[in-house]
């Protein structure tokens, strides 16, 4: 797959329009500029009309179409919705939920990942797809299904129930294993045989938590199984075209670290909220987490909305300059292509008012006027495309981990992956610090600074390795209710956190949440007084020194914040306030920020092949701001102003971009 540039386009729905209308979108995708398109996505109904019918003609025709004109093609393989005729032969393929409601055909992804029906017709699909087209000129890249999990990611059916037994039997040999992982033992749930055994289905009270875990691990892994179905007939009939399936950014039900490697490169689907006045700090962690999963190969923003999204409850549409901006943030970490949700606004169906890069009232609209525009403005960061970017800090993110920290009953239900990595993110964003995420296995010894927001499943090898990166004078950061559980949700005994007691120089006695509302004081070293909220400790060191302590609530005087060698505990969520310690944290590490900019500014830097270093500079603020820039970078050309005249500042409009190049 090689773009001449960054690829720009959408998701093309054809099905959903007369023919007359295809010859006008083509004409119209030239005009834009658009280089690619996401073909087929929900075609199934239409490829396939009965179970030995097949319609490929029109597809034919498009293909040939938008070849003609230039337009390469992300060909999907449609399986995301199977059509009524197989629903109606095999209803058992619809999925199942946790109270045994089966879900009806009627809207889409209405299908169990076990189902041996709805993965051999699945299969099928995509092998007479890859005959038909595995060698067509137009087609740059294969699109596997849509958006794994989304609406629907676990199913609890006889079929399942059966598959998830077989993947246990594979985990744990015997059941005695089992029942030891599960902790059988407590409540009377003592298996004696595979049969057993059923999925974590509603139940009186809380589920066994190793159950609800493996449960989890079982259900990200029989997607992955259904994906890899299809790419194995893909590279077979395909070969040398890549293949990839669209993300759904920090995506808690699959661990993408196990999907990426399965792709030849990484798509997302990104839909930051405009009426979020922050939004720009999740977009970066997720296009950054994007990034990091194939270990910074530049990844593909395979879908985002041109303005309003349809499926919030107030759908909030970009503001001039909006989409522009965060188009181009994307580009500044990572992607090489700018694909939207979709071509052509859908005129019926549960989508209709969501936007598209043509809108309903036709080109001559703002969104069509922008379309355009932009489009021709994305050819002049041609030069960006395989830029690299290189980061100091890197973030411990372990799906087992995130799973297992929000199972039931545990001390306080408001501790979540997300919330609790935000505020740490956040401090690293507004410095314009790069990060990179590492999977709980990744090389740390690179890093200058590893922070591991929350790690509340901690193997030890993990542990291990964490242990060792700090005694060699990396400097780590752990936050709040880490090191609590083993692989299989059993506690580490002997004083939290059991694992890093020994590197992080602490023992914790016992956790002690804060209810909604409630807060302690927090006074760091040198007299700063921050709040945390949701969560403290009972922190007692262990030849850690006390680098900040509790100012008030039943926990006033005792240890907060410790410093042990260059390991560092932070036993509270310090929310937005985070920063007051990381800062001089990353300071002593020696980490530098890709530029000191003005607040709201964000800068990244990506590095080509050829040796140019290529600096974004986005004003997320609704006013001018104007920076000035080192030395190195004051005579270096604005790739999207072609007019700029070397100067030591630089002004931003409001939403502005630069793009400087040396
Ligand atoms: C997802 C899907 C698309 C569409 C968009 C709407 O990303 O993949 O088919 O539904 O959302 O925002």
């Amino acid at each position: 797959m090689s773009a001449s540039g960054l690829w720009y386009g959408g998701d093309y729905n054809p099905e959903q329009w007369p023919e007359e209308v295809w010859a006008e979108d083509v004409k119209l995708m030239r005009e834009a500029g658009v280089t690619m398109v996401t073909l087929g996505v929900f075609a199934w109904a239409r490829l396939q009309p009965g179970p030995q019918e097949w319609d490929f003609g029109w597809l034919d025709v498009l293909l040939d179409q938008l070849h003609a004109h230039g337009v390469a093609v992300d060909l999907a393989t449609a399986t995301a919705s199977p059509p009524a005729w197989l629903v109606r032969a095999h209803p058992e393929l619809l999925p199942v939920t946790a109270d045994g409601v089966r879900l009806e055909f009627g809207s889409r992804q209405h299908y169990c990942p076990s189902s041996p029906v709805y993965r051999a017709a699945a299969v099928r699909l995509a092998r007479a797809l890859a005959e038909r087209y595995g060698r067509h000129p137009a087609v740059a890249l294969w699109h596997v299904h849509n958006e794994y999990g989304d609406h629907v990611t676990e199913c609890f059916c006889a079929e399942s129930a059966a598959h998830f037994r077989r993947w246990l039997g594979t985990r744990y040999g015997t059941v005695e294993q089992l029942n030891s992982a599960w902790g059988t033992g407590f409540w009377s749930q003592h298996y004696r045989d595979w049969t057993e055994i059923e999925p974590p289905r509603t139940a009186p009270g809380p589920v066994n938590p190793t159950q609800v875990l493996d449960w989890r691990r079982f259900c990200s892994d029989a997607l992955l199984e259904c994906y890899r179905a299809e790419k194995v007939v893909l590279d077979e009939l395909a070969p040398g075209t890549p293949v990839t399936t669209n993300f759904m950014s920090m995506f808690k039900a699959l661990d993408y670290w196990a999907w990426a490697a399965e792709e030849d490169v990484v798509a997302d689907d990104a839909y930051p909220d405009p009426a979020d006045p922050t939004a720009q700090v999740g977009a970066a962690l997720n296009y950054d987490l994007m990034r990091s999963l194939k270990g910074g190969a530049p990844w593909m923003l395979l879908e985002q909305a041109p303005s309003a999204v349809s499926w919030r409850a107030v759908n909030v549409p970009k503001r001039p300059g909006l989409q522009r901006l965060w188009s181009l943030q994307a580009v500044a970490r990572g992607a090489d292509a700018v694909l939207y949700f979709q071509w052509r606004a859908s005129r019926a169906g549960a989508e209709k008012h969501h936007s598209a890069l043509l809108p309903h009232r036709g080109t001559d609209s703002r969104g069509w006027r922008e379309t355009v525009r932009f489009g021709a403005e994305l050819r002049r960061l041609a030069p960006v495309v395989g830029g690299r970017s290189t980061a100091q800090v890197a973030i411990v993110l372990d799906w087992d981990s995130w799973w297992a920290l929000e199972l039931e009953d545990h001390p306080s239900a408001r501790m979540r992956w997300s919330e609790l990595l935000r505020p740490w993110y956040a401090a690293l964003h507004r410095r314009n610090i790069a990060v990179d995420f590492l999977p709980p296995d990744g090389e740390l010894g690179y890093y200058q600074a590893v922070l591991a927001p929350n790690l509340y499943l901690l193997r030890t090898a993990t542990a291990r390795r964490l242990t060792a990166y700090a005694a060699a004078g990396g400097h780590l950061v752990c936050g709040p209710f880490s090191g609590v559980v083993d692989e299989h949700d059993h506690i580490h005994l002997g004083g939290y956190p059991a694992p890093l007691r020994e590197a992080l120089g602490v023992v914790v006695d016992e956790w002690w949440p804060l209810p909604e509302g409630a807060e302690a004081e927090v006074v760091l070293e040198g007299g700063a007084r921050v709040t945390a909220t949701r969560w403290t400790e009972w922190l007692e060191t262990e030849g850690a020194e006390t680098v900040g302590r509790y100012g008030s609530g039943p926990l006033a005087g005792r240890p907060a914040v410790t410093r042990h060698g260059t390991a560092w505990y932070l036993s509270c969520d310090l929310g937005p306030q985070t920063g007051a310690v990381l800062d001089p944290i990353l300071d002593r590490a020696g980490v530098t920020p890709v530029l000191a900019a003005p607040e709201g500014v964000e800068a990244t830097l990506r590095r080509t092949p050829d040796g140019a270093e290529h600096l974004f500079l986005l004003n997320h603020t609704d006013e001018p701001v104007e920076l000035a820039l080192p030395e190195g970078w004051q005579r270096a050309a604005d790739l999207l102003d072609p007019a700029r005249t070397p100067d030591p500042a630089l002004r931003l409009d409001p939403l502005g971009v630069a793009v400087l190049r040396r």
